[in-house]
């Protein structure tokens, strides 16, 4: 693995991201980023259930055996990967996301047990949300962007991520670089909404056949679901917004 190029409180920073990059970043901002995604993949009791359930459980049944070298890009608050390194213990686990926030709420929470403390009643919750964290040995959180990836070539053996694709200023090159780093006949597991940013985004990977296409020119593709409904509550009322995913299991060729 590459070595950091700094370390801001305890977080190894695998770009040198500079301060305007980092004002410049939504995924920075701490309300509301890091607190929507920590009330999203935190706070399962809120929601009577783990809101992004789905897609945990379409990826369950494609894992390998006994993964040595294991990733999530775009982790946000690191629920995912949390998850799977305590079902690998015995697994080397990242989580890689471009924001220093982020790496940090999931560092504090998953690895160094820090507990989660949330004012949510400008979402009708009167209650101060409080839960413990964790201390999960095998787990690390960098920040990495998505097509500069600090692992060597040919080195881990399950990438995850989910709502970063259609996030990516250039996707392909992401998946080039995901190609890069698994060992051969490694697998990547993925949900993405399809929600691409980027006009020209649309035109290259919408409708899913064409993603299919540009993917199955460099992966070969085990499963594909589409229609995988996400309900991202916002509040205690009721509403949210529906994300209409497809979920994709693709192995190195
Ligand atoms: C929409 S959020 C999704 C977070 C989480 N994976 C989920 O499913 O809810 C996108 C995440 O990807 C991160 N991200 C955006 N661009 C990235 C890049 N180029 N490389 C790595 N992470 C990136 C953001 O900082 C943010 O945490």
């Amino acid at each position: 693995m590459k070595s950091p190029v700094r370390y801001r409180r305890q977080i190894p920073f695998f770009y040198d991201k500079s301060e305007s990059e980092i004002q410049e970043d939504p995924y920075e901002r701490y309300d509301p980023t890091v607190i929507r995604q920590s009330t999203l993949h935190l706070c399962d009791h809120l929601w009577n259930g783990y809101p992004m359930q789905a897609i945990l459980d379409f990826a369950k049944g494609h894992l390998p055996e006994s993964p040595v070298n294991i990733a999530e890009i775009g982790c946000s608050v690191g629920r995912w990967i949390a998850e799977i390194a305590q079902q690998y213990p015995n697994a080397n686990c990242w989580g890689l996301d471009y924001s220093y926030q982020m790496c940090r709420q999931a560092n504090d929470y998953w690895t160094k047990g820090t507990s989660l403390q949330l004012n949510l009643s400008n979402r009708g919750f009167s209650d101060l949300i409080s839960q413990e964290g964790h201390h999960i040995p095998n787990l690390n959180f960098g920040l990495a962007k998505a097509d500069q990836l600090p692992f060597e070539d040919q080195s881990q053996d399950l990438l995850l991520h989910s709502f970063l694709l259609d996030r990516l200023p250039k996707p392909m090159a992401g998946l080039k670089e995901f190609l890069r780093v698994l060992k051969p006949n490694g697998l990547m597991c993925f949900a993405t909404p399809l929600n691409f940013h980027q006009p020209e985004h649309w035109s290259t990977f919408y409708p899913p056949v064409k993603l299919y296409h540009s993917l199955s020119s460099i992966f070969e593709i085990i499963d594909w679901k589409e229609g995988i409904k996400i309900l991202e509550p916002l509040d205690s009322h009721g509403n949210g917004i529906q994300w209409n995913c497809l979920g994709v299991v693709a192995r190195k060729k």
